[in-house]
């Protein structure tokens, strides 16, 4: 696809082509317990499991990245190509630009015509929650004929954007009436700064159907802002590169912010952020989550085509299925139970 210069294929563009992660999961503190004697054959261990009343393939959730721009409809075609070979959980990026100009809406739209069985999920701004309230969520919905919508949250990506919106009032209360408001499962997300475990009492109070942690130690909006700072290169852009600088590390790793959403759990929550292993998923449901998202490590796979993107779905769910029988797992809720050693900032981080 030819990428030009709009805000979408920015984002693509810099996530494909420059190292955009930072900071650490934390996963390397998590140690599942080796099973010596694991009772099971692999080849039979069931991957399968169970997510806002729809049975899934497996626990791979493809994180929300793209759509909006004519160009990002490959992408979106392959990754809902491969959610629909494997009955994958998938959502898109945004897709405000297609609620304000519905032209837009094809590049959205490609995914559940590709992808007619997979657990789809739309995707909102809570800004543009707060601002038109409901209708925008049914309509996002609509457009995709989704399963559920994802109400992103993604203030400091908004920080370091000149573009961005910098008030968060009224945000919560739209979380609130909208999920009283609308018949489908709400599941809020962050978007790589993690959510707290106060954050998550507040949402599930507010009546979120699931949390999605979005945690530090994968895709950095911090760097990629900052890059797009300079690239613009005008004089106030100095200065939010060195805010985006400043904020690299900012937030609750992946496998705290697990840990913590997990301790507050009214629903499922679904671990993502710098998840880049089937092992890495295996540790997000050791220690409480339902689903393993990824959205940086399916891009390139997704760039190159449906052979490429299968590969690394098989991959990963091999990788998985190798962590589930050396734990003794058979299946996912057993593996929900595995025992973890917790070592280094981790443990630390979450003594009471
Ligand atoms: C994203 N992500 C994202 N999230 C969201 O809610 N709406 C969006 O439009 C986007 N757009 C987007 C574009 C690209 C290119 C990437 C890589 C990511 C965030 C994504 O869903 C996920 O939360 C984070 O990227 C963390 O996961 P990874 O990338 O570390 O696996």
């Amino acid at each position: 696809a030819k990428l030009t210069s709009s805000r979408k294929m920015d984002h693509l563009r810099i996530c494909s082509q420059e190292n955009i992660e930072t900071g650490t999961t934390l996963f390397d503190d998590v140690h599942l317990v080796h099973c010596a004697l694991p009772e099971c054959d692999m080849d039979a261990i069931d991957l399968s499991v169970e997510f806002l009343g729809k049975r899934l393939g497996s626990p791979l959730f493809i994180a929300a990245m793209t759509g909006g721009h004519p160009d990002t409809a490959e992408v979106n075609r392959v990754l809902a190509a491969a959610a629909e070979k494997y009955w994958l959980g998938i959502g898109v990026g945004s897709q405000r630009a297609a609620l304000e100009k519905p032209e837009l809406a094809d590049s959205f739209a490609i995914v559940r015509e590709t992808a007619p069985h997979a657990f789809v999920c739309g995707n909102l701004g809570a800004v543009q929650l707060a601002e038109h309230g409901a209708e925008w969520a049914e309509r996002a919905v609509e457009m995709i004929d989704a399963d559920a919508l994802c109400i992103h949250l993604n203030f400091l990506q908004e920080v370091i954007q000149p573009e961005g919106d910098r008030s968060a009032v009224g945000c919560l209360e739209a979380i609130r009436q909208c999920c009283k408001d609308v018949k489908f499962p709400v599941i809020v997300k962050e978007t790589g700064n993690g959510i707290s475990r106060e954050v998550a009492s507040q949402l599930w109070d507010a009546g979120v159907a699931a949390i999605d942690t979005g945690g530090v130690g994968g895709t950095s909006w911090a760097k990629i802002e900052g890059i797009r700072a300079d690239e613009r290169g005008a004089a106030g852009d100095k200065a939010l590169r060195e805010l985006g600088d400043s904020l690299l590390t900012w937030g609750i790793p992946t496998a705290l912010s697990v840990f913590e959403v997990a301790g507050t759990r009214k629903g499922p929550v679904i671990a993502t952020g710098g998840l880049r292993s089937g092992l890495d998923i295996a540790k997000g449901i050791a220690l409480g989550a339902t689903l393993g998202g990824m959205a940086l490590p399916l891009l390139s796979p997704a760039l190159s085509g449906e052979e490429e993107m299968y590969a690394s779905v098989d991959s990963i769910h091999y990788q998985l299925r190798a962590a589930m029988f050396l734990t003794g797992s058979a299946n996912i809720s057993s593996l929900q139970s595995a025992r973890t050693y917790i070592t280094g900032a981790l443990r630390e981080m979450t003594r009471e």
